[in-house]
């Protein structure tokens, strides 16, 4: 059975087909009304739940409309309402599930209620995001790049602001796609070092360079994300925001990459805090072409899961 956890705790050859899937999966579809079925349904007859402990709105469009074009059927579940929000244990929920469902998909807090839920479950779990890493994300994050500019091996991505959840994917995809990544924030913001040490030893370079116009000197891909993730303390946000403000991606910063970088986000952004509106809207933003692979890089993950 295949789980989709993590970024660098799944087969790099696996990864890079999931990529090539989603691209030509969207390919083929180009121009079809959106409720129109894939010509190949590798969910007909299948049923995903897709359990949300936390707020989204693309992730929880995204999976749902791609199981549908899978000719699946979905159920969006809120923790809260759920027994698992009232003290019944993640193991029981995950096997109790696994008798109703054929996938489950999970957005939650803790990493261990992840892993927990993937260990008991008897059907394939995907990762919709933990307090620790965002690995669908970081797929259409990848996706998008090779769409606007090529193969993403060897090139330069640069992070700016929190070393967070989607951050830390990020560094996990170097290794994985081989490409470089430097963080660019604060030191008490920094991404957990045992994901950088890991992704070194796959030979890519991972820096941290505390000056934002160094770092982003030379880079292919401009990313960054929201000051304060829906698993920080609201406490935190005056000293975030002071910290992170050297971070801000403006256009004054943009014009330290390549010509031909571009900028990501993956939404939602707080335009004028991490980022300015004239980067957010400018001719480098690819935002939107991002939150829409997410759609088709989870519908690959999905055909990967039951294949
Ligand atoms: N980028 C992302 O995961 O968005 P949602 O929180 O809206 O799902
Ligand atoms: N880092 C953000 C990502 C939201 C998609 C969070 O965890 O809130």
């Amino acid at each position: 059975m295949k789980h989709f956890l993590d970024i660098h705790t799944t087969d790099a050859a696996d990864l890079r087909s999931i990529i090539d899937t989603a691209r030509a999966t969207k390919e083929a579809r180009a121009g079809q009304p959106k409720a129109v079925l894939d010509a190949n349904l590798p969910l007909d007859g299948k049923m995903v739940a897709l359990i949300f402990e936390k707020p989204s709105t693309r992730t929880r469009v995204s999976f749902d409309v791609g199981v549908r074009q899978m000719g699946g059927q979905t159920m969006v579940l809120s923790g809260a309402d759920m027994q698992l929000g009232h003290g019944e244990s993640i193991a029981d929920t995950a096997r109790v599930l696994s008798r109703y469902v054929d996938m489950i998909m999970i957005r939650t807090f803790e990493e261990s209620t992840l892993l927990e839920m993937a260990e008991y479950a008897s059907v394939p779990v995907i990762n919709g995001l933990t307090n620790r890493t965002h690995p669908c994300q970081i797929m259409a994050d990848i996706l998008t790049f090779e769409e606007h500019n090529g193969p993403i091996a060897g090139k330069k991505v640069v992070w700016c602001g929190d070393g967070n959840n989607v951050a830390a994917s990020f560094i996990h995809a170097a290794g994985q796609f081989g490409f470089d990544f430097t963080f660019a924030g604060p030191s008490d913001l920094d991404p957990e070092s045992v994901f950088i040490t890991e992704a070194r030893k796959k030979g890519v370079k991972i820096e941290i360079e505390r000056n934002a116009e160094k770092a982003v000197s030379g880079a292919d891909l401009v990313v960054t994300d929201t000051w304060l993730s829906m698993h920080d303390s609201q406490s935190a946000r005056e000293r975030r925001h002071s910290m992170l403000r050297p971070y801000r991606v403006d256009r004054k910063l943009m014009s330290h990459a390549n010509p031909d970088a571009v900028f990501m986000h993956c939404l939602p952004a707080h335009r004028g805090e991490e980022v300015t509106n004239n980067v957010m809207d400018g001719p480098q933003s690819v935002i939107f072409d991002e939150a829409e692979n997410r759609l088709h890089a989870q519908k690959a993950i999905m055909g990967w899961c039951v294949s």
